[in-house]
């Protein structure tokens, strides 16, 4: 089976940072979950996948076709929740969805609109973004990702700042989407959430991917947690423990 998505060799580099040679791919129907300590890069593949930003090299195929530098025609196919919010503070929910759907020629439909914005209990759709909480941009976001249908959702921490009732709902769409055959690559440092999700896990540190593993294997072998303490803790993290515990006592 070909892959949906093809990530290889990615490159980018940020004064000392560097996405290294960075590859994997995503398959028709997985729930890949995207892991690594804060700075490791999982944002700036997610962003570079996206073509929002310029690639130092390597390559990425979606659907058997290369992303080219200023092609944005994979974009109607994929939904995309960004983690840091979106710029357009000035317009309400509504509008931006209706933005969106414009910029990547979706077809507008309000009344699909209405519905989602009903169940996800968003009341607030008509106030402006920068008015909203944390928690409702979330929705506000997730609901512009699945909105026009994708073949692959690519999602950057989607689980942050989310009420429980509301991620219980998103892990139930997701979970039913992809036995509708939608991929999946979503990050997060919810490592319960991770290991309930997802089929394969990919774990990146400091731009490397430092280890990949099928769910039911990393399960066997003691969990997520253990998947990620294995790879990053290393044991100076026992010392500065006791450090900073004495530190605060003294
Ligand atoms: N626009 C930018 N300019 C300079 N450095 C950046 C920029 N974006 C990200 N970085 C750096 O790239 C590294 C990886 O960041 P990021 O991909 O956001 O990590 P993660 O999402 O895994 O927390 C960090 O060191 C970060 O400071
Ligand atoms: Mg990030």
């Amino acid at each position: 089976m070909n892959p949906l998505l093809s990530v290889k060799n990615l490159k980018k580099s940020y004064g000392k940072f560097l996405l290294n040679n960075l590859s994997f791919e995503i398959y028709e129907k997985e729930m890949v979950g995207f892991l690594g300590p804060n700075g490791s890069g999982k944002t700036t593949t997610i962003k570079l996948i996206m073509n929002s930003i310029q690639k130092d090299g390597g390559e990425i195929i979606f659907d058997g076709k290369k992303i080219e530098k200023d092609d944005f025609t994979f974009r109607s196919y994929i939904g995309y929740m960004p983690e840091s919010g979106t710029p357009y503070e000035f317009l309400t929910g509504r509008e931006y969805i209706n933005f969106i759907l414009g910029v990547f020629k979706v077809k507008k439909d309000e009344k699909k609109l209405d519905e989602l914005f009903r169940i996800f209990n968003l009341k607030e759709e008509k106030k402006k973004i920068g008015k909203y909480s944390k928690g409702m941009k979330q929705k506000l976001l997730f609901i512009s990702a699945i909105i026009h249908n994708p073949k692959l959702l690519i999602l950057d921490e989607p689980f942050n700042a989310v009420e429980p009732q509301t991620a219980f709902l998103m892990k139930n769409i997701l979970n039913t989407l992809k036995k509708d055959g939608v991929s999946i690559l979503f990050s997060s440092h919810t490592l319960e959430i991770v290991e309930k999700l997802s089929d394969r896990v990919i774990l990146l540190n400091d731009g490397k991917k430092v280890a990949e593993g099928e769910i039911d294997k990393i399960k066997r072998d003691g969990g997520v947690e253990e998947f990620f303490k294995r790879v990053i803790i290393s044991s100076e993290d026992d010392d500065n423990i006791k450090k900073i515990v004495e530190i605060i006592k003294e």
